[in-house]
């Protein structure tokens, strides 16, 4: 029997890797995507036509019943979020009702529609920020230093309790940051390569960043989509930390952009305060053991592989060598 996946988020970049992932795994693949007045299909324009697109959103609850009614999903991922940390200072509200209590309505119809249906949440190393102890794990406890942390330890906390209240097979998966090609634009890493390819070509002088002093467990997105995959076919439903275990700066993430291309970073990145947060989350590492031995995931691309496959599809991209990065 062909399993049905239902992806929240799939226009975004986790969402493009994981469509992809199933598709590949034989599935059967349903992309929630929201309205809006232009189409934000880039990261998923290659599989078009092998997903099916369907119309709900994470601020609306009948939309979300409509559809679990509808297509029978046997597993939701939900993905979707306000992502962006430096948003969420500016637009908490928003922030909260959409990654934290989103979270609560695609839990609620699930038990509402299909209480067997298998359910993914996107958790967040940020959850840990002002970090209590290193190597972060699942036994760490929380302290966030943002509006969208603290909508995440919400989002967390409420899969955990409707997997203890209704029985479900909820999974949290607390995964440290991961990065790709599709990256947005607004992070920190896709900022970087996309800055040194206009710098190489000539059509930057210079990038301005915020603190290069802060540092994070950087993987690459195509290898944690599988992670989540693996968690939704254990015989019970658990939480898992998703990590490469290696920590850099975002001082060290311009070195090897830079110095992939030939160039010095150091006379090119200007700093400025326009880019620092309210409260920082200075340091994040994760212990992903528990992964490693249940679910036998582990990465596959270190940190020089990805830094410098980014910098290289930015060349591609602004180049003209490709049209998108799908
Ligand atoms: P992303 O690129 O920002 O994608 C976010 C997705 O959510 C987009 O498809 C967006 O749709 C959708 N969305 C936003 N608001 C929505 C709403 N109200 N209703 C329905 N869809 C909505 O994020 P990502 O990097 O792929 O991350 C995927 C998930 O993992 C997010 O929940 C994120 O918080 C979490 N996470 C990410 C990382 C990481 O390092 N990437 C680490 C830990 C956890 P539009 O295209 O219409 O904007
Ligand atoms: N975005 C950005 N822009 N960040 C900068 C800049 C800049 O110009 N300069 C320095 N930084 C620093 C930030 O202050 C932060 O400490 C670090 O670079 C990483 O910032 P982001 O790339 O924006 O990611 P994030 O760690 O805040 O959040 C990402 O990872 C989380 C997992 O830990 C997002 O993907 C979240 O959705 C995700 O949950």
């Amino acid at each position: 029997m062909t399993k049905r996946a239902l992806i929240t988020g799939i226009t975004g970049q986790d969402g493009s890797y994981l469509a992809e992932f199933l598709l590949d795994a034989g599935y059967e693949v349903i992309g929630m995507v929201r309205r809006s007045s232009t189409v934000t299909f880039e990261r998923i324009a290659h599989l078009q036509d092998r997903i099916a697109t369907v119309h709900g959103d994470l601020l609306d609850q009948a939309s979300l019943i409509e559809l679990l009614r509808t297509y029978e999903p046997d597993e939701v991922y939900n993905l979707a979020a306000q992502s962006f940390v430096q948003t969420s200072f500016g637009q908490p509200v928003l922030t909260g009702d959409v990654t934290a209590l989103g979270v609560t309505r695609i839990l609620d119809a699930i038990r509402i529609v299909n209480p067997a249906i298998r359910f993914y949440q996107a958790s967040s190393s940020e959850m840990f920020g002002k970090v209590v102890e290193v190597p972060q794990s699942e036994t760490t406890p929380f302290y966030p230093r943002s509006p969208y942390g603290v909508a995440k330890v919400y989002g967390h906390w409420i899969t955990v309790n409707y997997r203890e209240s209704y029985d479900l097979f909820a999974c949290s998966g607390i995964l440290f940051n991961h990065e790709s090609p599709r990256r947005g634009l607004e992070f920190v890493t896709r900022k970087i390569s996309n800055a040194v390819a206009k710098i190489k070509l000539g059509r930057a002088e210079e990038l301005r960043l915020g603190n290069l002093d802060a540092k994070r467990d950087w993987g690459f997105a195509g290898d944690y989509v599988r992670a989540m995959w693996k968690m939704l076919q254990q015989d019970s439903p658990d939480d898992y930390v998703v990590s490469t275990g290696e920590t850099h700066s975002v001082r060290e993430f311009c070195e090897v952009a830079f110095g992939h291309v030939g160039l010095d970073w150091e006379q090119y990145v200007v700093v400025d305060e326009a880019f620092f947060r309210p409260a920082e989350v200075d340091l994040l590492v994760g212990d992903s053991s528990k992964a490693l031995t249940e679910l036998d995931w582990s990465p596959e691309v270190d940190f020089e592989q990805l830094v410098t496959m980014m910098v290289d599809a930015d060349m591609d991209l602004l180049s003209g060598r490709l049209d998108a990065i799908g």
